[in-house]
């Protein structure tokens, strides 16, 4: 006989894998709130979907559709009917707040990286990367390639990284360091957190063409032009060798095991044999759980996009000491939610 507490359950279980199902649904609903500027237009208050429609030029009833919806996901509220806030989660919407996230929904719910993701069955059954199956070439050429999208990537990557980047600059010893390079540093976010807060420390920016673009400017704004410069370049061939900390943040991900040993071994090959590598990035733990899965997407995510993959603490030790590394600490969530890894060219032998 099914008893009342069966079918709480029953319903429960069927309601946790429908929301899942739902995940792309809520993926979408945000990016068009973000694409759309509605987190600016009610950053003062509650607004009417009247007024929001006529400033954001929509169909009233379609947005106020889409913004019951978020309200029922946590972004917004709807105190009176047809009347809508934001809440703490929605208001990382703003374009003008410090911990916006707007570039980076904008970024993700890109219609360039759901289309690639529809490939993540290609992916899972050949190894292959969908990006490239989908788009015929791989995500940097591409994305480099289209201007807007190239440099909402850029942006979205720093604002992805201003959390990291100020715990790092708070918590890391940076006084025995000159001058630091971030290779793969995009458009300079972590030196702009880093620099100002270590008036003796001078710095490069270095990244692809396309991928430094921006980071004149933000260096700019952050008052360090002057010492601070930002650098195009390969970094699998020509890393700067004149720092003597080298931080490399985000980048592992991106790339296989093949490309990520090349890498450590132009980083080794090029960077004084004194100097200090901080590899900054996620370290995945031996098995899974449900505690933080967005560790676990981001991984997929690189399998869907680049090809590369999150690596445990044990893989990158093997990584780095193959490679002529010795790694002197492991900071697990030192930039939290990112970990650090401090390593040095081991000595010859
Ligand atoms: C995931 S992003 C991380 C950016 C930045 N470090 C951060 O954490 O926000 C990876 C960066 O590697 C850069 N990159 C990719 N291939 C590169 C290459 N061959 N040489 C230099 N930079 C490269 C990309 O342009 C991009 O800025």
């Amino acid at each position: 006989m099914t008893t009342h507490t069966d079918s709480a359950d029953k319903l429960a279980l069927r309601n946790t894998l429908i929301e899942g199902i739902g995940g792309y649904m809520t993926a979408h609903s945000i990016g068009v709130f973000a694409e759309l500027g509605i987190a600016d237009l009610i950053k003062d208050g509650v607004r009417g979907s009247d007024e929001l429609a006529a400033e954001s030029n929509t169909h009233e009833p379609s947005l106020r559709r889409l913004l019951r919806t978020l309200t029922a996901v946590g972004l917004a509220t709807e105190p009176e009917p047809g009347r809508f806030g934001l809440t703490a989660v929605g208001s990382q919407l703003r374009s003008d707040s410090p911990d916006s996230l707007r570039a980076f929904s904008r970024m993700f719910c890109h219609p360039i990286l759901l289309r690639a993701w529809q490939g993540l069955e290609h992916s899972v059954t050949t190894g292959e990367r969908a990006f490239d199956h989908v788009y015929g070439k791989d995500f940097y050429t591409y994305v480099a390639e289209q201007g807007a999208a190239n440099k909402l990537f850029n942006e979205a990557m720093g604002e992805e990284s201003r959390i990291a980047a100020a715990r790092l600059a708070a918590g890391y010893d940076f006084s025995r360091a000159e001058k630091i390079v971030d290779l793969g540093g995009g458009d300079g976010t972590l030196l702009a957190a880093v620099l100002p807060a270590h008036p003796h420390l001078k710095g490069i920016v270095f990244d692809s063409p396309g991928g430094v673009a921006e980071a004149p400017e933000v260096l700019k704004r952050a008052g360090i032009e002057e010492r601070c410069e930002a650098r195009a370049g390969d970094f699998f061939q020509d890393i700067p060798g004149d720092g003597d900390l080298y931080v490399i943040k985000s980048v592992f991900q991106d790339w296989s095991d093949e490309d990520s040993y090349a890498l450590l071994r132009s980083c080794r090959a090029q960077i004084p044999a004194s100097a200090t590598l901080l590899i900054v990035g996620t370290v995945m733990p031996e098995t899974s759980s449900p505690e933080n899965p967005i560790m676990f997407f981001t991984d997929l995510n690189m399998l869907v996009n680049t090809g590369g993959r999150e690596r445990t603490e044990n893989e990158f030790r093997t990584m780095l000491e193959e490679t002529g590394f010795s790694v002197e600490r492991v900071l697990l969530g030192a930039a939290g939610p990112l970990s650090v890894i401090e390593a040095r060219p081991a000595a010859a032998r």
